[in-house]
């Protein structure tokens, strides 16, 4: 009870932005979210680190309702990376779990609300458990029109460098491309974001200042938001008060 309180108060007073307060004519249509401090939320609770995770799968809801609600249209989720392979087997094999368990209990709804999911990262090298599941979720919504749900996992920035890279010099290659003709707009058309407008804001849980190889040729002139809020209690205020901080700000993009 005492917990709950402190939790409460902590949000309410730390975090007061009602979603009423912000333009409605200056939502960011894409946001993206590193979503941080499973981990740490764990341990400060005495917990195992796969608790955390669980904790952190039942944010995305809130949060995805939210942006449905303030009517952005792309949501981007960093779920897991090409590096959190390095972390033990049993987290990762429950990590690489969270995905079909999420979309068995939302799928449903997310089709009710007519969201489409998208998956961007290596899909070949992930359990195929998990491959089945994100590929079925990727099919059922594709004829969706509503807020695009975009999970990046086993999603490394690199690594789709890399492979557009490979693409572009295969199309070179093969004469389908002059090397002339590469441009900033080519290399774009070649990531997995390929049809996606780069991220208006991008959003980092847990304290840490850094893009640990999240979308980094997208983010060149997105606006950051960080905060030390750890992402199992992350809530649809935090969202609300990261675009209030964005629409104070002027995007500039190199002009005056
Ligand atoms: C984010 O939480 C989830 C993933 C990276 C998959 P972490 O597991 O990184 O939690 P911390 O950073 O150790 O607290
Ligand atoms: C980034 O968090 C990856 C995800 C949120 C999926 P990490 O916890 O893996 O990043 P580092 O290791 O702190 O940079
Ligand atoms: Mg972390």
């Amino acid at each position: 009870m005492l917990e709950k309180f402190s939790k409460w108060k902590g949000n309410r007073s730390n975090h007061t932005t009602p979603s009423h307060s912000l333009d409605e004519s200056a939502i960011p249509k894409h946001v993206a979210i590193i979503m941080d401090g499973n981990g740490r939320w764990a341990k400060k609770k005495g917990l195992p680190r796969i608790a955390g995770h669980r904790e952190g799968m039942k944010v995305i809801n809130k949060i995805v309702r939210k942006a449905i609600d303030l009517k952005i249209e792309v949501l981007s989720l960093y779920a897991f990376s090409t590096e959190n392979w390095k972390r033990p087997r049993t987290e990762v094999d429950y990590l690489l779990k969270l995905p079909e368990r999420f979309l068995k209990l939302e799928l449903p709804n997310l089709m009710e609300e007519n969201v489409q999911v998208r998956i961007m990262g290596g899909l070949d090298t992930l359990p195929e458990h998990t491959a089945k599941a994100v590929t079925k979720a990727m099919e059922e919504t594709k004829d969706n029109t509503g807020l695009i749900l975009n999970f990046a996992l086993n999603y490394g920035s690199r690594y789709e460098l890399v492979e557009a890279m490979k693409q572009v010099a295969k199309e070179v290659e093969t004469g389908t491309l002059s090397s002339d003709a590469i441009t900033e707009d080519v290399i774009s058309r070649h990531l997995m974001t390929a049809d996606l407008r780069d991220p208006d804001l991008l959003i980092r849980t847990s304290g840490e200042i850094r893009l640990s190889n999240f979308m980094l040729w997208q983010l060149a002139y997105s606006e950051f938001w960080f905060t030390d809020v750890l992402w199992p209690d992350f809530t649809e205020h935090h969202l609300t008060e990261a675009i209030a901080v964005y629409q104070k700000r002027a995007r500039r993009y190199g002009g005056v």
